[in-house]
């Protein structure tokens, strides 16, 4: 962890949309963690798709590169995800394969927390599931919960484009209080 002890955490959401649910769930959970944690988001739509003859060619690409340091420079993650086909949404993928990457790949034993926002009922499970399983294979430390499921989005959202719904900002800071616990837990 960082010498002052502050937690420092990177938070993406997989949605680059101007009223985006999950992006407005992230901005509140900068909002909702704890004293002694940092969350700095981090928009990585530059990214170009996954090519491998781009990367033989010219090596990882620079917007990639500036999301593996800050990955890197984190002492945990955020991914806030949603859900699309009962997965997560390509631009989500693309970014993390980039990512995981040799040499150094960033993910290896680092603490994540996950949540999602969805219309529907389901509120993102099944993709955050998925991506559970996509980052333990890249040897990431994902917190096994708690599960933040922010179903009904249209719903616990005002027009202001922040979190009202109480129950909802209680489950996000309770996940950010977890991964402060897991953090300290795995990084000492
Ligand atoms: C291609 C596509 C597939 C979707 N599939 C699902 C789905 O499987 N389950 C679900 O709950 N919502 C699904 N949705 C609806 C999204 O949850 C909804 O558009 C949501 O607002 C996207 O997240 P955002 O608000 O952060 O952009 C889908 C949306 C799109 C565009």
């Amino acid at each position: 962890m960082s010498e002052s002890d502050t937690i420092k955490v990177l938070g993406i959401a997989g949605s680059f949309r101007s009223g985006s649910f999950n992006a407005m769930a992230l901005n509140a959970a900068v909002e909702l963690a704890p004293e002694g944690m940092t969350v700095e988001t981090h928009d990585f739509r530059d990214i170009p798709f996954y090519d491998g003859d781009l990367e033989a060619g010219s090596g990882i690409p620079a917007a990639a590169e500036l999301f593996r340091e800050k990955i890197r420079a984190a002492d945990a993650l955020l991914i806030v995800t949603p859900e699309y086909n009962a997965s997560i949404p390509g631009i989500l993928k693309n970014a993390i394969d980039w990512a995981s990457r040799p040499p150094h790949q960033p993910f290896d034993n680092k603490p994540i927390a996950i949540m999602g926002a969805s219309p529907g009922a389901l509120g993102s499970i099944r993709a955050q599931l998925h991506l559970r399983q996509i980052l333990l294979n890249v040897g990431a430390q994902v917190m096994v919960g708690p599960q933040v499921l922010i179903g009904g989005a249209g719903q616990r959202f005002s027009a202001e484009r922040r979190l009202t719904d109480e129950a909802s900002q209680q489950f996000v800071r309770g996940l950010m209080q977890a991964l402060a616990a897991w953090t300290k837990r795995l990084k000492g």
